[in-house]
């Protein structure tokens, strides 16, 4: 087992450009994969997961070429075939998913793997749904991974109700939709990141999205066809920006930007929580891509609710950010944290505890009585498993706080390899 021994740092300043969004750079190799011909990319995450995906389309008969700043994909005239080789997804949730509705209308079988992780992570969310338009696809027992898919042409499209808000369900089944026969209907009963539906929009795929009567939900229809080639570009992950924003907060000494990031609602709900926590943090929006703005802030506890931030990515850095507010933050109806690349309900009440506050939960909802202070945590060790947001969440308390050694570090590179890089260039 690796271990990181990350240092307290006495005065943070300067800029740091995230890496290429996760769910875009998955999504710019899968569309472009099944377009005919070529697309290219720039600004793709260079993280272990979008990787998996860069090799498994690749496997399905896509050709991709590294060229100055970016990829060139090829996607084959006649489509994407089966390959007898396992497809290896590694710490990705993302890939498998998406995968699993994309595969399932593209013939020849299909055998999607993880790692440790990821086999343990839930996949009867998308295998029902994906049965339901007449996919042949199955789990382990208990609907877990490695799945086999056997791809078909007579899929049809659904109307189907996603019971818990994800963007990767959804994104499954629209991929599905694509080869299926009749138009797909998702509704979500609170918005996700509308990734998936905006890129094949871009790629000239019929889809029409439409807020539920609620107003807090949203319906997606999508016509059946073949995206066509584009030239994307991914703008930064704000996801990776959140850890970023919560240290230059709870530093005593900081006034940090954050550079080159994607801004939409569905993923900058941390903002709000953090503003409305009392922290000097300011979004400032361009045309393609935004910047955020932190100082040193006393920040004081708050109710944060899972719909503020759907897919509920940032809160293992908003569990550091409570750590050092004065006062009890709620962490309301958190369940989906369970079953990430770790517990993250547990993971997150673990790094807080470890830095000394009192944490305890109720159900799905999780408190953290902060300590007033990041200059007041413990010095720390925590075991981070194979979950990099757990990895991130530990290195910025060690820096805004007393310092603390890392278990299992090297996770990080599933999303962000040149993270420790980036936290050192602003000391
Ligand atoms: C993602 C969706 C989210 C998120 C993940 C990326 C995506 O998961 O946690 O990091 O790219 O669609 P859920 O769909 O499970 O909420």
């Amino acid at each position: 087992m690796s271990e990181i021994k990350v240092e307290a740092t006495k005065i943070l300043r300067g800029a740091v450009r995230v890496p290429g969004d996760k769910s875009a750079s998955h999504r710019a190799l899968l569309i472009s994969a099944l377009a005919d011909g070529l697309s290219s990319i720039t600004g793709l995450s260079n993280g272990d997961d979008v990787s998996r995906t860069k090799r498994i389309i690749q496997q399905l008969g896509a050709e991709v070429r590294e060229q100055e700043g970016g990829v060139a994909v090829v996607g084959p005239e006649e489509g994407l075939r089966g390959t007898t080789e396992a497809l290896d997804c590694g710490n990705s949730g993302t890939a498998m998913r998406l995968l699993a509705g994309l595969l399932s209308g593209v013939p020849g079988e299909h055998i999607l793997i993880g790692d440790e992780s990821l086999t343990t992570r839930p996949m009867a969310r998308v295998i029902e749904p994906l049965q339901k338009m007449g996919a042949q696809i199955q789990g382990r027992a208990e609907g877990l991974p490695p799945l086999q898919i056997v791809g078909r042409t007579d899929l049809n499209g659904i109307n189907y109700e996603i019971p818990q808000p994800s963007a990767q369900v959804k994104s499954a089944i629209l991929f599905a939709g694509l080869k299926s026969h009749g138009n797909t209907t998702v509704t979500e009963a609170i918005r996700t990141r509308s990734t998936t539906e905006d890129m094949l929009r871009t790629a000239l795929v019929e889809v029409v999205s439409a807020d539920t009567d609620t107003g807090a939900g949203r319906s997606v229809t999508l016509s059946p066809g073949r995206p066509m080639t584009h030239h994307w570009f991914v703008p930064g992950d704000p996801s990776q920006a959140a850890f970023f924003a919560v240290l230059g907060l709870i530093h005593g000494n900081a006034s940090i930007g954050v550079v080159n990031i994607l801004s939409e609602p569905e993923r900058t709900g941390f903002v709000q929580v953090l503003s409305r926590m009392g922290g000097h943090i300011q979004l400032n929006a361009g045309s393609q891509n935004s910047s955020l703005t932190l100082k040193s802030s006393r920040l004081v506890a708050t109710e944060i609710l899972s719909s503020e931030i759907p897919s509920v990515d940032e809160v293992p850095a908003l569990s550091v950010a409570a750590a050092a507010a004065v006062g009890v933050t709620e962490f309301r109806d958190m369940g989906e944290l369970r079953v990430k690349e770790s517990d993250r309900f547990a993971g997150s009440m673990e790094l807080a505890t470890a830095l000394g506050c009192e944490t305890w939960s109720e159900g799905d909802d999780f408190f953290i009585r902060g300590l007033g202070s990041a200059s007041a945590f413990n010095s720390f060790r925590l075991n981070a498993g194979l979950d990099h947001r757990i990895v991130m969440s530990a290195a910025i308390a060690a820096t805004a706080g007393n310092g603390g050694v890392i278990d299992n570090w090297e996770t990080v590179k599933s999303s962000y390899p040149q993270f420790f890089l980036d936290l050192t260039s602003i000391q």
